[in-house]
C-alpha cells in the first residue's frame, strides 16, 4: 500500500517537473535550457549538437525558425540530384530530398535506362480539389434539399471576396452539392464542393471558402428552416482522385536488353512482379513505398506537404476496396508498357514557395515549372523509383545496390578516416558488402 503510494507519488513528481506552461513564450536559449535540464540531463554534448546545426546568418536562420512554433535547431537532409530525366522530350536534372541512401541513385540509374529509350510520356488528366462542410440536420430532406438550392447561389456569392482573385486567373469553386449521408450517419449531411486552384495547392483557399459557406449556410437556414442546422466541420479533402497524372514509359521488347538482362525474361518476370502487387496486399505496400521514395523526395524538396500527397495517393491505391499496385504494365504487340496513374494535389506558388530558399532553388532547377508541369515531373520520379526497384528486385536482388550505397553510413558510424574509406570502398567494389564484412574489414585495417 505504502510502496504503490510512494510509486504513483514519484510518478505525479516526475510528470509535474518534466510539464511546463508558457514554453512557446520563452526565448530559444531558454527552451533549449529548460530541455537540458529536464530531458538532456545537461549534458554539454546535446548542447552542442543543437547548435552545430544553426546557420550562422542569422536572417536565414530566423526564417527556418519562424516556419514553426518551439524551434530549437535545423534538421537537415541531404538534396540530392538525379539527372538525365526526359520527359515529354524535355530535360530534367530532378532535385530529391531523401535520407535513403540508394534512392537517387536508384532514380539516376532509371532515368538514364529510358534517356536511351525514348523518355518518359506524360500528361495531367484533371485537376479538381474537393473541400466538405460536414453538418447535422434532422428535419426533413425535401426541405432542406430545397432551402439549398435557393441558398447555392448566395453560398458562391459571400465567398466572392475570398475567390476574387483565383477567379480572375481562371479557377475558383467549381460546383456545390448538397450530400445525403443519413445512411451512414443519423443527421449527417455534406455542403460537397469542388474547386480549380490553379497553381496553389489550395488548402488554404479552400478551407477559407469552405468556412465562408458554413456561415452562411447557418445563418440563412436560422432564418429560413424549422429544425437547426449544426455545422461540425468544414475542411478540405486530402482525396483527390481528380486531380491526375499519368506517367508511361515503352519501348519494344528487344530494346530492354541491358548488360545483364535478356529482354524477354527480364520483361516476363517485369509484369509478374507488378501483377503479384496488384493482387497482394503485403506486397502492394512495400511496392508503393518504393514509388513514394521518388515522389516524396520531389514533393519535400519544391516545398510540397508529403503527408497531404502520402494520404491521398494511399487512399487511391485502395480505392477499389483492396490496398493495390499504383503502377501498371503490359506487353501489347511485342512492346513494352509501364506507366502509373496517380493523385496529386501540389502547388507552386505560395506556402514554402517562395520562401524557403532551396525550395527556390529546386523550381529554378526544373525551370520554374506551373502545379501541372510539376505534377508530371512528380509522377515520372515515382514511376522511375518502382521502376529501378523492381529492375533490381527481378534480377540482382536489391541488397547488392542498396548496401553499396549504405556502405558510406557504416564507415561514417565507425568513424572511418578518409584513407580507410578509400581501401573499404575498393575492397568492396568486388565483395559483398554486409555490415559485419564491413566491420571485419575495418578492424583488419586498424590493426
Ligand atoms: C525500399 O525503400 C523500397 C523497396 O522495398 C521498394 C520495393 O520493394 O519495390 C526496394
Amino acid at each position: 500500500m505504502c510502496l504503490v503510494y510512494y510509486l504513483s507519488a514519484s510518478k505525479l513528481y516526475l510528470k509535474m517537473n518534466k510539464s511546463v506552461s508558457g514554453f512557446s513564450k520563452l526565448k530559444k536559449s531558454e527552451k533549449i535550457e529548460w530541455l537540458l535540464q529536464h530531458y538532456l540531463f545537461n549534458s554539454k554534448s546535446a548542447k552542442k549538437i543543437i547548435t552545430q546545426y544553426w546557420n550562422s546568418n542569422e536572417k536565414l536562420q530566423q526564417l527556418h525558425d519562424e516556419f514553426i512554433e518551439n524551434t530549437i535547431t535545423n534538421y537537415y537532409l541531404p538534396l540530392g540530384i538525379a539527372p538525365n530525366f526526359l520527359i515529354n522530350n524535355k530535360l530534367y536534372a530532378i532535385p530529391m530530398a531523401i535520407e535513403e541512401s540508394s534512392v537517387v541513385a536508384a532514380a539516376s540509374k532509371a532515368a538514364k535506362f529510358w534517356l536511351e529509350r525514348g523518355g518518359f510520356k506524360t500528361e495531367v488528366i484533371s485537376t479538381t480539389k474537393i473541400g466538405q462542410v460536414h453538418f447535422m440536420y434532422h428535419g426533413d430532406f425535401k426541405t432542406l434539399n430545397t432551402f439549398f438550392n435557393t441558398i447555392k447561389p448566395k453560398l458562391i456569392s459571400d465567398a466572392k471576396p475570398i475567390t476574387k482573385n483565383m477567379d480572375k486567373r481562371g479557377g475558383g469553386i467549381l460546383n456545390i452539392e448538397l450530400r445525403n449521408k443519413t445512411d451512414s450517419i443519423d443527421g449527417y449531411y455534406q455542403l460537397h464542393a469542388s474547386f480549380e486552384t490553379l497553381d496553389a495547392m489550395g488548402a488554404n483557399f479552400i478551407n477559407s471558402c469552405l468556412e465562408q459557406f458554413a456561415k452562411t449556410f447557418k445563418t440563412e437556414a436560422e432564418k429560413q428552416l424549422d429544425s437547426t442546422i449544426e455545422i461540425v466541420m468544414s475542411i478540405l479533402s486530402n482525396y483527390v482522385p481528380d486531380c491526375l497524372v499519368k506517367a508511361e514509359v515503352n519501348c519494344k521488347i528487344e530494346d530492354l536488353a541491358d548488360l545483364n538482362i535478356n529482354a524477354k525474361e527480364f520483361a516476363h518476370k517485369f509484369i509478374q512482379a507488378v501483377n503479384i502487387a496488384k493482387v497482394e496486399p503485403y506486397r502492394a505496400v512495400t511496392h508503393n513505398k518504393g514509388i513514394m521514395n521518388g515522389i516524396d523526395a520531389v514533393v519535400l524538396a519544391t516545398g510540397n506537404d508529403f503527408r497531404a500527397v502520402e494520404a491521398g495517393i494511399h487512399a487511391y491505391a485502395s480505392k477499389n476496396g483492396t490496398y493495390t499496385s499504383l503502377t501498371h504494365a503490359e506487353i501489347k504487340n511485342d512492346r513494352f508498357k509501364f506507366w502509373i496513374e496517380i493523385p496529386l494535389a501540389l502547388g507552386t506558388v505560395g506556402g514554402l514557395t517562395k520562401l524557403h530558399p532551396l525550395v527556390n532553388l529546386s523550381s529554378e532547377l526544373l525551370g520554374k515549372p506551373n502545379s501541372k508541369e510539376l505534377m508530371q515531373i512528380v509522377a515520372v520520379a515515382g514511376l522511375a523509383q518502382n521502376f529501378a526497384a523492381l529492375r533490381s528486385l527481378t534480377t540482382t536482388g536489391i541488397q547488392e545496390g542498396h548496401m553499396k550505397m549504405h556502405l558510406m553510413n557504416i564507415l561514417n558510424q565507425f568513424n572511418a578516416s578518409e584513407n580507410e574509406k578509400k581501401q573499404i570502398i575498393t575492397h568492396f567494389k568486388t565483395n559483398t558488402v554486409t555490415h559485419s564484412a564491413v566491420v571485419d574489414k575495418l578492424e583488419k585495417l586498424r590493426n
